[in-house]
């Protein structure tokens, strides 16, 4: 057996054998393993002409394997099955190895185990890792989170594997310590599950209110991926409304049922938001809207519910509307975009890792799945301005948005009138609204809580925290 692979991946499910691949086509040697050992021999010998692979077939022939400091990439399932092979590898590793978390781990496991393997010695790099199949092949989005010793061992590689940005950086920073980088990712999640809504909702309000077939729509869309909206979410959508079934004939998007899935980032993401006291309702719409159309019975029972049928436009009419979708789109967007880096932000305070927002944005610019032009934008932003408070007050920002504000509440308007659904558009209009509503009514949420609970509340016009009596002479007394 080869003795000195100088890295190490266990779990060749599809994101962890496209990384060996990856790692093999950039020179380095990998020592590969798998619970089931035919898929370890499968890559090693269908991928041989790619790299030199090293198989093999436990835990202990993994370590000796591997030149030392050892470095071994984890690509199982996230939570017991990583705490598994962590479990399994923990005794054999010495001092100064590391272990690479590259699933979608929660942040919270990561800093759990982070803590564990540093009394032990070995160190832990939680890495979020982007792109699919086809990024952990060519050029994966990388976000690492742990002890900025372990991610000087494996930086060389990380930089080697990761997707070039346009500037010709690699996708890939350190993030911060422990669970930093599975932090961003999850994020990154929820702004993907959010971006994915809001293209959703802009297809399905123009379908049904200018009529036109699907590959009719696809077309607008590789217009806009021309423009502010050049993202790689906004391309595929392009690509699938393009498509036409084999078998039937019809616009493919309308032989899929209608039912979304999901498998917990995005809910992760806003369970977290709400622990930070965050608001991401565009997320969140996003989470619910999956969760209601796999609601079959709920659904059911709501489709016999009047409401107004759409109204089809003429041409002329039709043609300025998708140009307000267009702006509704993109001001929603940057509204995810802010809510979701918001969060980021909250957490970097809460554990003190100091994220680095440019870098993050640096990080989500290529190999990503919401890899976006308008990325740049958010970088220079936080370049200039590391403590920019909100996405929404960097001017350029702030003066797109405001120019868009008028379509998109058409948009809204219109969608509501017509009856057609569009919850992330809507959270994102009322989230601006919000932000500049200069006196809200939680004024009168406050005096409720007082009267029924006595929780007391403070004034506009003085200090302190007070209380009124409003079972007898309501009269105001001081608490503080
Ligand atoms: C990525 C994706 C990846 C995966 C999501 C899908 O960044 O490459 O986000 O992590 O596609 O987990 O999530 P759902 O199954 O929840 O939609």
């Amino acid at each position: 057996m080869h003795t000195s692979a100088h890295i190490g991946v266990t779990g060749l499910a599809v994101m962890g054998r496209n990384l060996a691949r990856n790692l093999a086509r950039h020179g380095y040697a990998v020592a590969i393993h798998n619970r089931t050992p035919q898929r370890t021999r499968d890559l090693a010998t269908g991928c041989a002409n790619e790299g030199t692979f090293v198989p093999v077939e436990s835990a202990k022939e993994m370590v000796a394997a591997l030149e030392r400091p050892r470095r071994l990439i984890v690509m199982v399932q996230a939570g017991q099955a990583t705490d598994d092979v962590i479990a399994e590898y923990t005794p054999l590793l010495e001092a100064g190895d590391v272990i690479v978390d590259g699933g979608n781990a929660h942040f919270a496991d990561t800093r759990r185990r982070e803590a564990a393997l540093r009394q032990a010695g070995i160190h832990f790099l939680g890495a979020g890792i982007s792109g699919g199949e086809e990024g952990a092949l060519n050029g994966p989005s990388i976000m690492p989170g742990g002890s900025s010793h372990a991610y000087d061992l494996l930086a060389p590689v990380l930089n080697d594997i990761a997707a070039t940005t346009p500037e010709g950086t690699p996708a890939v920073a350190h993030l911060g310590p422990d669970g930093a980088g599975h932090f961003v990712k999850m994020v990154h999640n929820g702004i993907e599950y959010a971006d994915m809504q809001l293209i959703a909702e802009a297809y399905h309000l123009i379908r049904h209110t200018t009529g036109y077939e699907p590959q009719r729509i696809a077309e607008i869309f590789r217009e806009w991926n021309r423009g502010r909206l050049n993202s790689y979410l906004v391309e595929i959508t392009a690509e699938v409304l393009a498509h036409r079934d084999a078998d039937t004939g019809l616009p493919f998007i309308d032989v899929i049922a209608d039912t979304a899935e999901q498998k917990g980032t995005g809910r992760w993401t806003v369970q977290t938001a709400l622990d930070l006291g965050v608001p991401v309702s565009g997320i969140a719409e996003a989470v619910f809207a999956r969760s209601t159309s796999g609601h079959a019975t709920l659904r059911a029972a709501g489709s016999a519910l009047p409401g107004p049928a759409p109204t089809i436009l003429g041409e002329d009419d039709a043609a300025r509307f998708i140009g307000q979708v267009e702006q509704a789109l993109y001001a929603s967007k940057v509204i995810a975009y802010a809510q979701g880096i918001h969060q980021i932000q909250a957490a970097s305070r809460t554990y003190a890792w100091n994220v680095d927002l440019a870098a993050v944005a640096a990080v989500w610019r290529a190999g990503c799945i919401i890899r976006a032009s308008f990325l740049d934008r958010v970088r220079e932003s936080y370049t200039a301005r590391p403590d920019l408070p909100s996405l929404l007050a960097d001017p350029g920002f702030a003066c797109e948005i405001g120019t868009a504000q008028l379509p998109w509440r058409l948009v809204v308007s219109r969608a509501t009138r017509d009856g057609v659904p569009v919850p992330a558009f809507a959270a994102a209009l009322t989230h601006y609204d919000t932000l500049r509503t200069p006196r809200l009514p939680a004024a009168l949420t406050q005096a409720q809580r007082d009267y029924f609970g006595a929780h007391t509340y403070r004034r506009n016009d003085r200090p302190g925290v007070y209380h009124t009596r409003w079972d007898s002479d309501r009269s105001e007394q001081p608490i503080t």
